[in-house]
């Protein structure tokens, strides 16, 4: 029997910790990984291009008969999503909804806050899937860019990302938020300073660990799980040269990185 891989994207490197949380949940499952580090960042671009970046992204996965899709770039889950889902046949996951859903299951206060890219807050995209579960939640947001660039450097416990974090989060912390949704790719490498900078009362939502959860829910309800005897194999394809993606990827998964092959594409998903 020959089983699917599963298809996984991201604006560049950040959607690693996605992936870092599907291995770890789904040992036994294939991943075909795009990077589109010809075109990160995708935060500060319009909705209308992402959108059309994530569906050509898209059709390369489908192309490659992957059995779903895990938009793991917050920034495309936000804007993205609906016309993925509506224009793709297989299961899709975003990692809004999966944040989002912890956050209401986790809050005490309903006070939650979330931090992004300025295209995932700018889309209120987590602020309505937390509304939807609780409406009575108050949720309060702040686009942090310069996590991303921080966390690529490597600069996640120095004396930068300390006053980085600080200066972000302090209206957050005034606020009295009592859960703090980690709403982009690259923040789980910063967790350790953003639970400091935050103080103990406040519980920090990795959307990459819920998404990764997600999916195997989704594909066990299908049927469609490896057995967990099987043993993985991960594919990786970028749209620039591989070199800084090798460099900072391996940092993102722990050195387990394997061969990166680069690709570029048409509007169709094609290798141009
Ligand atoms: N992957 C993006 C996200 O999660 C962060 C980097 C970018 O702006 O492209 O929103």
């Amino acid at each position: 029997m020959t089983w699917k891989s599963i298809g996984i994207f991201d604006s560049g490197v950040g959607g690693l910790t996605v992936l870092r949380e599907i291995m770890q949940v789904l040992p036994q499952e294939d991943t075909l990984y795009f990077g589109d580090t010809a075109r990160v960042p995708y935060g500060s671009k319009s909705p209308e291009t992402v959108t059309r970046y994530a569906g050509e992204i898209a059709s390369f996965l489908i192309k490659r008969d992957i059995k779903l899709l895990v938009v793991a770039c917050n920034t495309a889950s936000a804007v993205a999503l609906p016309t993925l889902k509506r224009t793709l046949s297989i299961p899709v996951v975003g990692v809004i909804e999966p944040g989002a859903r912890r956050a209401a299951q986790v809050t005490r206060s309903g006070r939650i806050g979330v931090i992004g890219t300025s295209g995932t807050i700018r889309s209120s995209a987590y602020t309505r899937a937390i509304k939807r579960l609780n409406p009575d939640a108050e949720v309060l947001t702040r686009a942090c860019p310069l996590f991303v660039p921080l966390a690529e450097e490597g600069w996640t416990d120095n004396q930068v990302a300390r006053l980085t974090a600080e200066t972000y989060l302090q209206e957050l912390k005034d606020a009295a938020v009592d859960t703090l949704v980690l709403g982009c790719t690259h923040y789980p490498l910063l967790k350790t300073m953003i639970a400091e900078v935050m103080g103990p009362d406040v519980t920090l939502v990795d959307s990459a660990e819920e998404t990764a959860l997600t999916v195997a829910a989704i594909l066990a309800d299908k049927k469609l799980l490896r057995p967990p005897s099987e043993k993985g194999n991960h594919s990786y394809y970028v749209s620039d040269i591989p070199a800084g993606f090798v460099r900072v990827g391996n940092r993102f998964l722990g050195g387990k990185l394997g061969d990166v092959f680069q690709v570029s594409l048409d509007e169709e998903g094609v290798i141009v």
